[in-house]
């Protein structure tokens, strides 16, 4: 997990972690991993997660990688480690919103979408969009399993198929193919409004899909 201390690299640390995957949870300062995972070790410790810390550029050595960094942090996290990141799976849940008022809206990123912009910055990477709806708090809780689909959008089709697979490994959760990275832009754009609903309804929203059978 680069950007691995968030609310958001946790979740996903401790789900992964859960199903039997060594996870590194990545950080600009290892110290700051390290009480992470300290405070989720103590949070979970009946579950053995097998759960580490390290620098963003030492979590890059993983053979998969998430970035979890705040979306205008991503491009200068990850363009240094464009060599160690070639030819391996990266996952975007990177999502660019901002505050209008009182509410959360959508950015256009330059390239379309975070993903894009990854895809850009790590040429040698293949570029995965996932993850970008999940409710952090309430899917940090592995005592309550979530109820959703994550659409996963990719150009590297094995890279999606993976991904897909994995997600389905994950309690509560179906991992949908959605096509190519084009579609990241609506997928990105999507989750403002599900932090709207949320706001409205005072809720934590997940997604399902209807008509799929898998
Ligand atoms: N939160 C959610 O519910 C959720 C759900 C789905 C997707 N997402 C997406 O996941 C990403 C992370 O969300 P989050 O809420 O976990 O974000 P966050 O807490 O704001 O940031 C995650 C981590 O990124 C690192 N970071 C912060 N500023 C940085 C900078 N300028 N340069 C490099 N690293 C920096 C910090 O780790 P260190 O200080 O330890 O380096 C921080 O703990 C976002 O792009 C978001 O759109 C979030």
């Amino acid at each position: 997990m680069i950007g691995g201390t968030g609310p958001a690299g946790q979740a996903v640390a401790v789900q992964f972690a859960a199903i039997g995957i060594d996870v590194v949870i990545g950080s600009r300062a290892l110290e700051r991993a390290e009480e992470t995972v300290g405070e989720l070790a103590r949070r979970w410790d009946s579950r053995s997660l097998a759960l580490s810390g390290g620098t963003n550029e030492t979590t890059a050595d993983a053979d998969l990688v998430v970035v979890a960094t705040p979306w205008d942090a991503a491009l200068p996290t990850v363009a240094p480690l464009a060599a160690q990141l070639d030819g391996k799976i990266v996952v975007s849940m990177l999502n660019a919103i901002t505050r209008l008022g009182k509410e959360m809206v959508p950015l256009l990123p330059p390239s379309g979408s975070m993903a894009a912009a990854l895809a850009r910055a790590l040429p040698g990477a293949r570029i995965v969009g996932a993850f970008h709806h999940l409710p952090a708090g309430p899917w940090s809780d592995l005592d309550h399993p979530l109820d959703a689909d994550v659409m996963v959008c990719s150009d590297d089709r094995s890279a999606a198929r993976e991904v897909v697979e994995l997600i389905g490994r994950l309690p509560g959760l179906r991992g949908i193919d959605a096509g190519g990275l084009s579609g990241a832009l609506a997928i990105e754009a999507l989750t403002p409004t599900l932090l709207e609903i949320n706001r409205r309804y005072k809720t934590h929203a997940s997604l399902r899909l209807t008509g799929i059978d898998s």
